[in-house]
């Protein structure tokens, strides 16, 4: 693991904003961002771990544990609320039998909440596996994990 984040950070040192670049490729090479990788970019970037553990708290969509096999992160700001993003994730919630923000028993899907994925015009919004979708419905994402 640690060859691998010092692989995914090390090309990115030199770089204007090149921590939060080398963070977002550690994530996509573990699906998440292991703890070493605060004392790896520390160690490379020459800061300290907490200004490390700063940029990985500040931005959200760093993730500290490995999600399911799914990933569902459903938005739950104002304008997807207003049209019912609550009841969609209250009804998925129960079909996952999981709870907000976690990864059910199966590791089949996590799910989280997001506040804004900037399709407030067309929502509610979710994003599942990578992959945005407007005016969503909960047996639309349901379908799109294919359980
Ligand atoms: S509030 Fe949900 S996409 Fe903007």
């Amino acid at each position: 693991m640690e060859k691998i984040i010092r692989e995914a950070l090390s090309g990115h040192v030199a770089e204007t904003g090149g921590l939060i670049i080398g963070l977002r490729h550690v994530q996509e090479r573990c699906q998440f961002v292991p703890s070493d990788t605060v004392r790896i970019a520390a160690e490379l970037f020459n800061i300290s771990q907490a200004e490390v553990r700063g940029v990985i708290s500040f931005y959200a969509d760093f993730r500290d544990k490995k999600p399911g096999q799914n990933h569902i992160r459903l938005c739950v700001a104002e304008a997807c609320q207003s049209v019912g993003a609550r009841a969609i994730e209250e009804d998925l919630l129960n079909r996952f039998a999981v709870r907000m923000g976690e990864t059910d028993a199966s590791d089949f899907v996590t799910i989280e909440p997001v506040y804004c994925l900037g399709l407030c015009s067309c929502a509610p919004a979710a994003e599942v596996n990578g992959e945005l979708i407007a005016r969503v419905d909960a047996q639309r994402i349901v379908d799109e994990v294919g359980s």
